[in-house]
């Protein structure tokens, strides 16, 4: 599929499958999660340019290359994309982070916005969207649109599951944008939640129900 990644490495897949087993409680999940986000942080950075440098070691002089002063900034949906944020700032910790609140009505699975904080130079920076699911996709559909009335310079989407219908969604209405996933699942149900999935990822993440 044009556009869409599906990362493979046998640890992102070995962690996955842990974090969908109902039978993984609140700490395990949160903290798979975490793990997840980090491995997948690096492979959305792989093409970050770089420059050349020259570093003193205690003998001599090397040769070393080093991220080019690129602006970076993660941008979390909320709740759930939450938990993918620190394993994130774990590899690129000086990244700057934007919060939009969304919740899906549940008649009409259509996303509601309740909050958006974004840094002030969104135009100048890659952006890393997170949310585990891209379910319906009009959550993720609905941030890419937001962030791009602010300017944003370049944006990419993370989720650790995505249905085809999310997926189409995103493919449709944001063409350039890639999407990085763990897994493509079979479907949604009735309710708008993705078969096999995790379940709720807020909820799972959080404790709630
Ligand atoms: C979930 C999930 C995504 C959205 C995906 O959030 O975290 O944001 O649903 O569904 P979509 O692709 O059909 O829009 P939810 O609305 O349950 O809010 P929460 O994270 O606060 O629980
Ligand atoms: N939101 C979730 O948390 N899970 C799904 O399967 C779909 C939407």
């Amino acid at each position: 599929m044009d556009k869409v990644k599906v990362l493979d490495h046998p640890l992102i897949q070995h962690k996955l499958a842990f974090i969908r087993d109902e039978r993984t409680g609140v700490k395990e999940f949160r903290e798979l999660v975490e793990e997840v986000s980090l491995l997948m942080a690096y492979e959305v950075t792989r093409d970050l340019s770089l420059e050349a440098t020259e570093v003193k070691t205690p003998i001599g002089t090397a040769l070393g290359q080093v991220i080019s002063g690129k602006k970076l900034g993660v941008i979390a949906i909320l709740r759930a994309g939450l938990g993918m944020v620190n394993g994130i700032l774990k590899l690129i910790p000086h990244a700057k982070v934007g919060h939009i609140g969304l919740f899906r009505d549940p008649q009409t699975l259509s996303p509601v916005q309740y909050y958006f904080k974004v840094p002030a130079d969104i135009h100048e920076r890659d952006l890393i969207l997170v949310d585990p699911m891209l379910a319906t996709g009009g959550s993720t559909s609905l941030a890419l649109t937001m962030l791009k009335e602010r300017r944003a310079k370049s944006i990419k989407v993370m989720c650790l599951i995505a249905a085809p219908e999310g997926i189409a969604r995103v493919r449709e209405k944001h063409p350039e944008v890639e999407i990085y996933t763990a897994a493509v699942d079979e479907r949604l149900n009735d309710h708008g939640y993705i078969v096999p999935g995790l379940g709720d990822a807020g909820d799972r993440l959080f404790g709630t129900r």
